[in-house]
This record gives structure tokens, C-alpha cells and sequence, in this order.
């Protein structure tokens, strides 16, 4: 090992648990850190690698354990998981048993009829192919990423509950299911003797769909609940309401967020940011305060540019319940 390998050598910071809230996963013995830490953006082939790095050691000292990947993040697909990786080789061995490691397969992944979809064929491959990027045994999770309307649902829990009987994941869950796909999706596994540990949807002040069936399905059925893009890709930080800023995801030209989805929301989010401005609460702090205000909800999957935005928002979150007044004031927004 050379002498600057040494100096490289990342020791977690001994407090991380201390700040950091953990919710029970629906009905299983598993806690979930209440911000978990999302690869979607900035952690592919053309990010940079160092930064990646930063901000995955700074997640892990302020507590966060759950980290969310899936096949196709990148770009180019797959690259978020080679990223991780190497992460995981040369900071997180020792913490191996402290990370939960998620990923999913179900978008597009390769080209021809078995890189996508619902199929046993391709999600059973896919996985192999993850953990292979990683340098993993085994997930801790591993998610069907969308519903497939032409693959038998049975077919593709089939594929998870046997995920979890070879050992290559602890758990499985849903991604991106209605609320009846995903009553029938946990029945289907429960009869194959595997419990669906969550489903993961987006759920944000300005995308309030999980509230409307899928919360009360999980709830009753024991699921925990993921909450993707809890900033609204960051339009919740209220860095869009006087303009683009250059350092921001739409400025980047993401295919993911476009002018066309900032204009629905925007007049909302600067009625936010002034209610932010009035009660001295930040409004990224209001949105992910607000996100964790049902305990159904089990955690933020939060995206991160920079460390910095990662260690603001994990302090955010801890900033614990909203007082009913103020959530009354943002319903009233909302509404
Ligand atoms: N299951 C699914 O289908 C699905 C779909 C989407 C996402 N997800 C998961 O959810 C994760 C999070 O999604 P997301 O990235 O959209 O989450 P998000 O937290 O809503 O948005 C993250 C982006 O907002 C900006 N941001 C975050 N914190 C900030 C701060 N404190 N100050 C200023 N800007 C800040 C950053 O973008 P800029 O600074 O670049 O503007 C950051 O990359 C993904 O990584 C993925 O794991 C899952």
C-alpha cells in the first residue's frame, strides 16, 4: 500500500448513529435510517469519481444506511453500481453489515426482449449482473423497479421470492406499483412465504398521489414505504423560484427534469418558499420535515450533488415534527 493509500484510509466517525432517526419497515425486524441516500444522478461513468466518494463516507458518518441504486443508474446504465463498488472496495468492507444496500431491476436495462420488464429471465440475470458490479454476495433489497401489464405478476414475484431463496437478497420490494397492483403483489408473495418489505414511489409536497390508496394498502399490510425525489429533483430547495440557477440539475439539461415539469409546480413552490421565509425555516428543511410527518412513510430517499447538500438535508430531516399550525399552512397551499 503506497503512502497515499494510507492517508486515504476512511474511518467512519464513531457518533454516526447518534443524530440520525431509524423507523421500523413496515411489519419486519428491519430499521431504516429516515434518510437514505439515493445514486441515481451523480454517481455515474461521466461524475467524478472523488466526489462520489465524498459523499457517499459523509451519508455513512451522519447515519444513513440505506443506500438505493438500480441496474440502469449511470449513465451509462449499470455505472452507478460499478461506482458504488469500488466504493465499497476501498472504504466500506468493514461496514459491510452496517449498510443496507438496495437495488432494483424492471426499466430498460439492455437492448433485446429479456432487458427489461417483469420477466424471471430477465430480473433473476439482472441481479446476478448487479451483484457482480458491486462486488456483492448478496443485497439487502432488491426491487421489481416498475409493474409489467404483460408479464403475470406471479412470474415476476416468483422471480423475487426466489431472489430471496438463493440468498441474493435479504428483502424484496415494489417499485412504482398502483395501490391495487400492490395489494395483489404482496398476497401473491406472502402465499410464497416471503414478506414484501416496501414499496418505493415518489412522494413529495408537490407529488401527493401515495397518500391517495397506496399509504393505507401498505400500512395494512405490513409494507414499508420509500419515498423517491422528496425535493422534487431539488425544486423544493426553492433554488428554481427567481430562475435556473448554472450549478442545478435542469441547467444540466437531465433528461429526467425539464422545463415542462417545473412549470405545473413552480407557482406552489414560491407560495412555499415565502411560508418558508415566514416561519425561519428553510424550505428544504420544511419539505423533508413535512415528508416524514406520517410514520408510514419510512424513508427519504434523498439525491445529493454535493456532500454538503447530503449533510443539509440529513440535518434537515432531524429537525423532527412540523408544528400542526404550520402543516395547516401548507396544506392550505397544497391544497
Ligand atoms: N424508483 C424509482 O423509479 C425512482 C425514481 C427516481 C428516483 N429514485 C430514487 O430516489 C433518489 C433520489 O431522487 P432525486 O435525486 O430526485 O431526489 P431529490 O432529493 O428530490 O433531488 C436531489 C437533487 O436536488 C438537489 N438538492 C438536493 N439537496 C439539495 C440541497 N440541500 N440544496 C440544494 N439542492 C439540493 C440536487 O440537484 P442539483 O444540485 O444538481 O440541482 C440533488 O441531486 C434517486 O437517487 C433514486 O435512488 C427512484
Amino acid at each position: 500500500m503506497s503512502m497515499f493509500d494510507v492517508k486515504e484510509v476512511y474511518r467512519a466517525d464513531e457518533r454516526r448513529y447518534d443524530g440520525m432517526e431509524y423507523r421500523r419497515c413496515g411489519r419486519s425486524g428491519v430499521l431504516l435510517s429516515a434518510v437514505a441516500l439515493g445514486l441515481w444522478h451523480n454517481f455515474g461513468g461521466y461524475d467524478v469519481y472523488d466526489n462520489a466518494r465524498d459523499i457517499v463516507r459523509r451519508a455513512f458518518d451522519l447515519g444513513v444506511t440505506y443506500l438505493d441504486l438500480a441496474n440502469n443508474y449511470g449513465p451509462p446504465f449499470g455505472s452507478a453500481e460499478e461506482t458504488f463498488g469500488r466504493i465499497l472496495r476501498q472504504d466500506f468492507l468493514p461496514y459491510r453489515d452496517e449498510l443496507f444496500i438496495a437495488t432494483k431491476a424492471g426499466y430498460t436495462m439492455q437492448p433485446g426482449p429479456y432487458g427489461r420488464g417483469g420477466s424471471r429471465k430477465y430480473l433473476l440475470a439482472s441481479l446476478d449482473a448487479s451483484l457482480k458490479r458491486m462486488g456483492l454476495d448478496y443485497v439487502d433489497l432488491f426491487y421489481h423497479h416498475c409493474m409489467d401489464p404483460d408479464t403475470p405478476l406471479e412470474e415476476s414475484m416468483g422471480a423475487l421470492a426466489q431472489a430471496v431463496h438463493s440468498g441474493k437478497a435479504l428483502y424484496v420490494g415494489l417499485s412504482n406499483y398502483s395501490p391495487e397492483q400492490a395489494e395483489r403483489a404482496v398476497q401473491i408473495l406472502d402465499s410464497m412465504g416471503v414478506h414484501c418489505l416496501i414499496e418505493q414511489s415518489r412522494y413529495n409536497m408537490v407529488a401527493r398521489e401515495p397518500e391517495h390508496g397506496l399509504l393505507p394498502v401498505l400500512r395494512e399490510n405490513g409494507v414499508g414505504f420509500s419515498a423517491f425525489s422528496p425535493l422534487a429533483q431539488g425544486i423544493l430547495t426553492g433554488k428554481y423560484n427567481d430562475g435556473i440557477p448554472d450549478e442545478s440539475r435542469l441547467h444540466g439539461k437531465s433528461i429526467y427534469l425539464t422545463a415542462e415539469k417545473l412549470a405545473p409546480v413552480i407557482e406552489r413552490t414560491r407560495r412555499l418558499g415565502a411560508l418558508a421565509a415566514q416561519s425561519g425555516i428553510p424550505l428544504t428543511e420544511l419539505a423533508l420535515r413535512w415528508a416524514l410527518r406520517d410514520p408510514a412513510v419510512t424513508t427519504l430517499i434523498v439525491g445529493a450533488r454535493t456532500p454538503e447538500q447530503l449533510e443539509q438535508n440529513v440535518r434537515a430531516a432531524a429537525a423532527g415534527p412540523l408544528d400542526p399550525a404550520l402543516l395547516g399552512q401548507i396544506d392550505a397551499i397544497l391544497a
